[in-house]
């Protein structure tokens, strides 16, 4: 099996995995990987089901919009080909709408680093970037603003952004974002969380 045929498997069965895990509802959420050598980047199609999504629905396209290979990239293309641009160390992107990262992206406020797995995972606390309409290249470019040094960023009133050097990488970068939003929250109800400044 090819690299690329092997990475377009990783995307449905990363993205399976992420849907049974709660991550995302519906059709909603996308993941990309960019091959920066050959510069092509490997993204889920719009509004797929993940239970029937295959790989041969993987869409190939360039970050400029050219289309390679399927024609119904994810709506949020421009997000992703925004982020690879701004950030050279980035060949993996992953957009959720986990519940609990996706209430304080609703409010529009950071999620704070409670927890050592912020230090380890995060860059410590997760920052809310400022709200673009969905679908826009604003969306990708707020996001490079807040990312630098980070596992990731909020979208306002829209959901989480993870990245990594991989699709492991940002995939468990997601987990750590939804996790710190929910033990956030959980612990707001019955005290008053403590951040840590540095490990
Ligand atoms: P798709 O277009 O990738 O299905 O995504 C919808 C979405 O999650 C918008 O935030």
């Amino acid at each position: 099996m090819s690299r690329k045929d092997e990475l377009k498997k990783e995307i449905c069965e990363k993205s399976l995995q992420a849907f049974h895990a709660g991550l995302f509802a519906g059709t909603s959420g996308n993941m990309s990987v960019y091959l920066r050598d050959e510069g092509i980047m490997l993204i889920t199609p719009t509004s797929v089901r993940y239970e029937t999504m295959r790989p041969e629905d993987i869409v190939e396209m360039k970050p400029d919009g050219t289309l390679l290979k399927n024609d119904n990239p994810s709506s949020e293309w421009r997000l992703h080909a925004e982020i690879y641009r701004a950030n050279e160390d980035v060949s993996a992107v992953f957009h959720t709408h986990s519940p609990h990262a996706t209430a304080f992206a609703v409010n529009r406020m950071d999620i704070p680093a409670t927890l050592i797995e912020a230090y380890f995972f995060l860059g410590g606390s997760v920052p809310c970037a400022e709200y673009a309409t969905p679908g826009t290249p604003e969306v990708g470019i707020y996001a490079a603003k807040v990312l630098p040094g980070k596992g990731g960023c909020l979208l306002a009133n829209h959901g989480v952004v993870a990245v990594g050097s991989d699709l492991s990488q940002a995939y468990i970068r997601a987990e750590y974002i939804e996790d710190a939003a929910k033990i956030c929250i959980m612990a707001r109800q019955i005290g008053t969380p403590v951040e840590l400044e540095h490990l």
